[in-house]
């Protein structure tokens, strides 16, 4: 037996214990007649110690000790002298009767603690010696347990967990694939799913009518904190179903999530709210309900002086952050700075202060009266002490600045509590999207998601105005999931790939095998996915992601650990008759 207990498991009333541990050395302290080990493994630290009259063997390996040398160690639990509140096994440590180097180790990148000395890259370079660290390691048990909390409940709800290929089909819609050259069948490659979709969909046709996966899907889009090259999805899928019964399902889901991990008790019904809503209050379709300070739209109002600005503007919006009309030119300025950099793109910022003792002050003065601006104040109910900023321009644009503005004013005035979780629906999304530069509709969810139900005949004559039977789950500003009920008719689901501009050839190609399935009785079916590794973002606190994915990839797409992705062999590409051409862009 390597150990009789854990690193974090021993107390008071172990007291006198003869024990044996087995872990990493974090740190040595040797204060001449004593030394002291710090020993870790996955549970916990236990203080080790020598005494002067440890035997010589002992102190003469204590002192040959180097951080991460893996010890056995025997000896008998005794009270601390001086006590230490802050670690679980403080008030106790092992008096050491044996000492065994079970490994050595070469001096670590980087100090393997609560907070590393370690940059970004270098722990990311070493994962598996970060993953020795007490906040990876919270991360990843956090993560097991979700999972297990998952399976409880979907298991109890009827759900079977079957598992789809990860070798399938590329398709031409959503995200770019990842690709897979296959030599049995040479020149042909397999694609890596962006997602189980049209299988769970066939789960359906099959009769299985609760399915899940905890399954991983891969997708080659740009990369951002809370997106990965290979994430995991709680994919679900259920059969005989409409809109509300797929959400309370999975709102049961969350709750029991919530209440299992968190501890959190959340409100019987999530709020809903429609994405015509979402976007004209908060300007996303994922909005952070934590706080207020609504979107206000004053188009009519503010159009009516001689300002060229407005004037010129599709749309004027505004937004008033409370108890701010102290802010000085100088935070003004930054929140301008902020609404213009390229990636919001707005064209300026006004603001309207409404002092305490009535006066209104803004930096349009010259054009707008105080009666004026007091109107437009009472319209988004701004009070004495408030403080409106008003951006313009077309009305994708004001939404996106004031969203974006929004939230940075949240943050600024600590309205956006990470132990606050404000969970919510967006209904009704746009079936389609309309893209200018390629003069075509893209599904907004995806081509299987069902119009409303009272819309099809609207799907005939303007499908660009037709709204979605799609759902997504929001939190705290985060997509969580998404989903919708499905086209489960061969017939509509054709129509659907006309409008997307499918040929009948080409949707057959790629598609087919989904259209002739419907053709064998498809019931009416809908599901869900939701973003696994954003859910533990979400419940650990963090805004990446990649904190609570054993190993991830960095900004680029790389794994540095494992210095992938690589080039292959020569033998190989010959193999798969593949030819390098030179790309000369990327020399
Ligand atoms: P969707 O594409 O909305 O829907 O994905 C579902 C959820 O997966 C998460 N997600 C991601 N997480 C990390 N990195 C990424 N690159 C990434 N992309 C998506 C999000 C998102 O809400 N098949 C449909 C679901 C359905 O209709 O049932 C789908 O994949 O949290």
């Amino acid at each position: 037996m390597y150990r009789s207990n854990t690193c974090g498991e021993l107390r008071i009333e172990n007291l006198n214990q003869r024990v044996t541990l087995a872990g990493w050395v974090q740190k040595v302290r040797n204060l001449g007649a004593m030394t002291f080990i710090d020993i870790r493994d996955r549970y916990g630290i236990t203080q080790l110690v020598v005494e002067e009259n440890s035997s010589e063997e002992i102190k003469s390996i204590a002192t040959h000790l180097g951080r991460e040398f893996v010890i056995q160690v025997t000896g008998d639990v005794i009270e601390r002298a001086s006590k230490n509140s802050k670690m679980e096994t403080g008030d106790i440590e092992v008096l050491i009767t044996e000492l065994k180097v079970l490994n050595s180790s070469i001096t670590p990148p980087f100090t393997i603690e609560e907070n590393s000395d370690g940059g970004d890259e270098i722990r990311m370079k070493y994962r598996y010696l970060d993953l020795r660290r007490a906040p990876l390691k919270k991360a990843m048990i956090l993560r097991h347990k979700m999972a297990q909390s998952i399976r409880t409940y979907l298991d109890k709800e009827g759900f079977l967990e079957i598992e789809t290929p990860y070798l399938i089909k590329s398709t031409p819609e959503g995200a770019r694939d990842f690709v897979v050259p296959s030599r049995m069948n040479l020149g042909e490659f397999y694609a890596l799913p962006q997602s189980p979709q049209t299988f769970k969909q066939l789960l359906m046709v099959s009769g299985y009518d609760r399915y899940f996966q905890i399954v991983r899907c891969f997708r080659d889009e740009d990369l951002r904190a809370d997106r990965q090259p290979e994430f995991t999805q709680i994919d679900c899928e259920m059969s005989f179903v409409d809109r509300d019964d797929v959400i309370s399902t999975f709102e049961g889901m969350a709750k029991f999530l919530f209440k299992e991990t968190l501890d959190v008790t959340l409100e019987s019904t999530f709020p809903r709210i429609t994405w015509d809503d979402a976007m004209a209050r908060y300007g996303s379709d994922k909005p952070d309900i934590r706080f207020g300070m609504e979107l206000n739209d004053i188009t009519t109002e503010a159009k009516s002086a001689d300002f060229v600005v407005f004037n010129s503007a599709d749309h004027i919006g505004a937004i008033v952050a409370e108890g701010c009309a102290s802010y000085t030119r100088k935070q003004i300025d930054e929140l301008t700075a902020f609404v213009k950099r390229p990636q919001i793109g707005a064209t300026g910022l006004v603001w309207v202060k409404f002092e305490e003792d009535g006066n209104i002050k803004s930096s349009i003065d010259k054009f707008f009266t105080s009666d004026q601006l007091k109107a437009w104040g009472d319209k988004c109910g701004a009070k004495g002490g408030d403080l409106m900023l008003i951006t313009s321009g077309t009305r994708k644009k004001v939404l996106t600045a004031l969203c974006e503005l929004r939230l940075e004013l949240g943050s600024r005035l600590g309205l956006r509590d990470k132990s606050v979780f404000a969970p919510l629906w967006v209904v009704d999304f746009p079936l389609l999207e309309w893209d200018e530069d390629s003069q075509r509709f893209f599904a907004m969810h995806h081509p299987f998601t069902s119009p409303k139900q009272d819309q099809l005949e609207l799907f005939s004559t303007d499908p660009g105005a037709v709204k979605a039977d799609a759902y997504d789950f929001v939190v705290n500003g985060v997509e969580v999931g998404g989903g919708s009920i499905r086209i489960h008719d061969s017939e509509l689901q054709n129509k659907m790939f006309k409008v997307l501009g499918f040929t009948d050839e080409e949707a057959r190609k790629q598609f087919g095998f989904l259209m002739d399935a419907f053709q064998y009785g498809a019931p009416p079916h809908g599901g869900i996915a939701f973003g696994f590794d954003r859910f533990c973002s979400l419940f650990g606190g963090s805004d990446s992601i990649r904190d609570y994915i054993a190993f991830p990839k960095n900004n680029s797409g790389r794994d540095v650990m494992i210095d992938s992705p690589s080039t292959i062999a020569d033998a190989q590409l010959n193999e798969l008759c593949l030819e390098l051409t030179k790309n000369d862009d990327k020399e």
